[in-house]
């Protein structure tokens, strides 16, 4: 997982483990090491700005697929185009190398901020957000992309609504990892653009609800 010490990347590496999956945690910061063996990953410090595409590489070889959670966080128009943009295309190539073929993708919902004043640095992160999908979507590999609506830090339930298109609302992160943990190993879920608030399914049934949509034939 890269962004492992993060607030979705962390929950997750802890559902992972729990359930007992051997998680691997992409870290930035050598302070961050503790958040990510805390939760039970095999951590590995590396920078998506400045590290190297081999390094990245060699850190995801064995794995069975890549969650991307990382970002700039509002750090600012250059950090984000380095990190959710080119530290994306740096990851997706890794994998590629790697022959980690699954990749599930943290996106964005388009509707993020309507309906409010944006800032210029806003619009960009949601460009380069779309920029990513689009990266994502085209690169030949078994990729999901996950688009929460406005994550939060409340208690998760496990219950969510996921769809190819659903209203925007909030989802606790607590509930996106659980969400992600899913689409990592449901592979009939594959190729798609999923959409994900806080809602009435457990994950398990709103990502058999996506599969049943990709797999719905003409009446
Ligand atoms: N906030 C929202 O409402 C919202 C809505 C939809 C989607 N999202 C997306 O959801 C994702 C996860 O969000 P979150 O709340 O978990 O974010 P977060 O807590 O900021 O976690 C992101 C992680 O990525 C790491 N990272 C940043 N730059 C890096 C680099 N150069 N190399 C390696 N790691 C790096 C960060 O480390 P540092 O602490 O060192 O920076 C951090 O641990 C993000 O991609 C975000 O854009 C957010």
């Amino acid at each position: 997982m890269i962004g492992a010490a993060g607030g979705v990347g962390s929950r997750l590496c802890r559902i992972l483990t729990e359930r007992g999956d051997e998680a691997v945690g992409v870290f930035r910061r050598a302070e961050q090491a503790e958040i990510v063996s805390g939760a039970g990953a095999a951590g590995h410090q590396f920078d998506l700005v400045d590290g190297s595409d081999d390094d990245l590489e060699e850190i995801l070889e064995g794995c069975d697929a890549v969650v991307f959670t990382a970002g700039a966080h509002g750090t600012g128009e250059d950090q984000t185009t380095l990190i959710d943009g080119k530290g994306l295309e740096k990851a997706l190539r890794a994998a590629q190398e790697a022959k980690v073929y699954r990749v599930v993708v943290v996106s964005a919902m388009p509707e993020a901020a309507r309906g409010r004043e944006t800032t210029p640095s806003f619009e960009h992160y949601m460009r380069t957000k779309k920029r990513g999908d689009i990266i994502a979507t085209t690169s030949g590999l078994d990729w999901v992309v996950v688009r929460p609506g406005r994550l939060t830090n409340d208690d998760g339930n496990g219950r969510v609504t996921a769809g190819l298109a659903v209203e925007y609302g909030e989802i606790p992160r607590d509930d996106v990892a659980l969400f992600l943990a899913e689409v990592v190993r449901t592979p009939e879920l594959s190729r798609a653009i999923v959409e994900v608030t806080r809602g009435p399914e457990t994950v398990q049934e709103a990502v058999g609800t996506v599969v049943e949509l990709l797999n719905q034939e003409l009446p």
